[in-house]
Formats: C-alpha cells, structure tokens, sequence
C-alpha cells in the first residue's frame, strides 16, 4: 500500500494522475486485485481482512483527493496566467480623433456667419486672371498685384492668391442681394514663422441695394464678430488699401497676449492685425454687370485666427502634423 500511495504523489499532472486513478481503483486496478482475494479468505477471518481493506482504500482515496485538489490548483493558475489579460495595457484603439484647429476654427467662423443668415459659397483653387485679379480692380501690370506672390502656371491659371475670386464667381452666378462666406485654401509663394504656401481664408460679401449696406454696417458686423472670436477685446478700424474695396480698412484687436501692454507677438505696438474689409470699389460691381447695389466685403485669414486663439507660436506647426500638439485639442 505504501507503494499505491507514492505512486499517486508522484503523479504530476491531471492527465499522470488520472493513469494512477485508473491502475489503482479502475475495474482491473490493484484495489480491485486485493478485493478479489477476499474470497480466499478463510471465514472467520474475512470481516477482519475486508475492514483493513476498507480502511486501506480509503486512505488511499483520501491521498488522491488531496493530490487531485493540488494538481487542479496548479492547472488553474497555469492557466489563469498563460490567458492572463493585462487590462492595464495601454489601448489606443478606442481612441478619439478631433478636428485640426485650423478646421476647428474655421467651424466656429462658419458657424457665426451662418447665424446671420449668410450662404457658404466656393470656387476652384485653380483660378484664372479674370476671376483672381482682373475683376476685382487689379488690372494686368498694377502695381498692387505685387501685394500677393503669385503660383502661376504655364499657361497664365493661377493658384488662388485669396478667397476674393468667389465673390467675384458668386456674383456672376447670382442676383443681388447676396450674403455670402467662402471659406478655402489659398497659396502663396511665402514661409516663415508666421506665412506658409498654403492657408485658409474665410471671405465675406454682402450686397444690397444702394444706401442698404454701409461702413457702418460692415463695422458693427466685425465688431461682433471679434468679439465672439476673442472675447472683451479692444477693437480698431485703421485704413488701408485693397484695390476691390474703398473705402478700406484693417482691423486690429488689442493684443491678446499682453493686453495691450505691448510684447514681442505684437511687435510692441499692443494691437494685433485680424483682418482686411471696405466697401465694394465700384469696378467689382461694373465687372459683374452690377448696377445700384452697394456692398462690403471682408478676408481674413484662419491659421492667424487659430494661432491667435490657441497662442500657437510658429504658424507653420500648424502643417506638421506633430501629434504633440494636435492631442491638445482632443
Ligand atoms: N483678399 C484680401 C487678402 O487676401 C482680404 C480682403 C478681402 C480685403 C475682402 C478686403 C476685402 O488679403
């Protein structure tokens, strides 16, 4: 018996143990064997003999218990740990996206004009000289066309300089009055910390009948709609000169940064430049075949705007894709 009784310690697995199970107390096993010689047994001494094997067989079930309950253990936490989950583990696949600041921003520009009823329009990025520059009072030669470094292509198409085209392409398409934005990518020959080749611009144009639209008008529009972009900020009408638009204007808000202190973003002056806007040059209305309106227009440009409202310093982080910065607006 003690020979049954190391054989089952030695089992060392489920599957070793089960072998021993059967060898031992199976139809054919060694207990069987034992039992079988009961019979042999002379009479007086059967009760005696049956006991020892009963009490044998139990001590024997009772130490297959035992190795069965350590051996199960074993089983179970091998496998708990070989289909072990580490739930700790970083998982980015549920991770979110979000919109670029630059469409972000360009979302909440959108979403004040739309307020006021104004209709979103668009044009090609690809452009020719009439809708780019000639009809918006910048004839071949003018001076003016210098304002903004030009991508020509060979065969005198334009990439779009502005958004101010779409005015232009709007108007043909349209009767007055007309309510519009054009928010899109423009480019122009320019990099450094605060220009790239390519930008976006939201335009502007409202045109009315003749005494309908105003200067006034257009300022207290601006006025709003800065103050909706940028809080309690000082504003400031300057003039300037567009050739689409005259009377013209830029318009300022009091640095954002040092509140008007004056610091290095606003090159000590305390105001930062937002946008361009004036009144429609009649020109623009004689090249659409517009008569008796009157209107005003306005561009700015929207990196500018996310820059400003997110104190991003280098305009041109905007375009590298750095997910350092791009997880800051999740
Ligand atoms: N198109 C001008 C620019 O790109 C901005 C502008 C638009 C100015 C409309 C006045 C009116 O700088």
């Amino acid at each position: 018996m003690e020979n049954l009784e190391e054989r089952i310690e030695q089992a060392n697995t489920l599957e070793a143990l089960e072998k021993v199970r059967i060898e031992l107390f199976g139809k054919k096993g060694a207990l069987a064997a034992e039992f079988a010689k009961l019979k042999d047994v002379p009479g007086p001494e059967k009760k005696a003999f049956a006991e020892g094997l009963n009490k044998n067989k139990a001590k024997l079930q009772a130490v297959y218990d035992e190795r069965y309950e350590l051996l199960k253990k074993e089983e179970i936490e091998r496998l708990l740990k070989a289909e072990a989950i580490d739930v700790s583990l970083y998982n980015n696949l549920n991770e979110k996206g979000a919109l670029h600041p630059v469409m972000a921003t360009m979302d909440k520009i959108i979403d004040y004009f739309v307020a006021l009823n104004f209709s979103i329009e668009d044009g090609p990025k690809v452009e020719d000289d009439f809708h780019n520059f000639e009809a918006l009072n910048l004839p071949k030669n003018h001076p003016a066309r210098d304002m903004q470094d030009t991508f020509f292509f060979k065969d005198g198409a334009v990439l779009r300089t502005h958004t101010s085209p779409v005015q232009i392409r709007t108007m043909l398409a349209q009767k007055p009055p007309i309510r519009m934005i054009a928010p899109g990518a423009v480019f122009r020959k320019d990099y450094d910390i605060t220009h790239t080749p390519m930008f976006h611009q939201i335009e502007g144009l409202v045109v009315g009948e003749v005494g309908e639209v105003s200067f006034a008008n257009l300022k207290s529009v601006m006025s709003d709609f800065l103050h909706y972009m940028f809080g309690d900020v000082e504003i400031r009408f300057r003039p300037s000169f567009f050739p689409f638009t005259e009377p013209s204007a830029e318009v300022d808000i009091s640095c954002i940064f040092c509140e008007g202190e004056g610091c290095r973003v606003c090159s000590h002056t305390g105001w930062l430049e937002v946008l361009g806007c004036g009144i429609v040059d009649e020109n623009v209305f004689k090249a659409v075949n517009y008569k008796n309106v009157s209107g005003y227009a306005f561009g700015l440009g929207i990196e500018r705007f996310a820059m400003l409202l997110h104190k991003i310093p280098d305009l041109r982080m905007l375009f590298e894709g750095d997910t350092r910065l791009l997880e800051q607006f999740r």
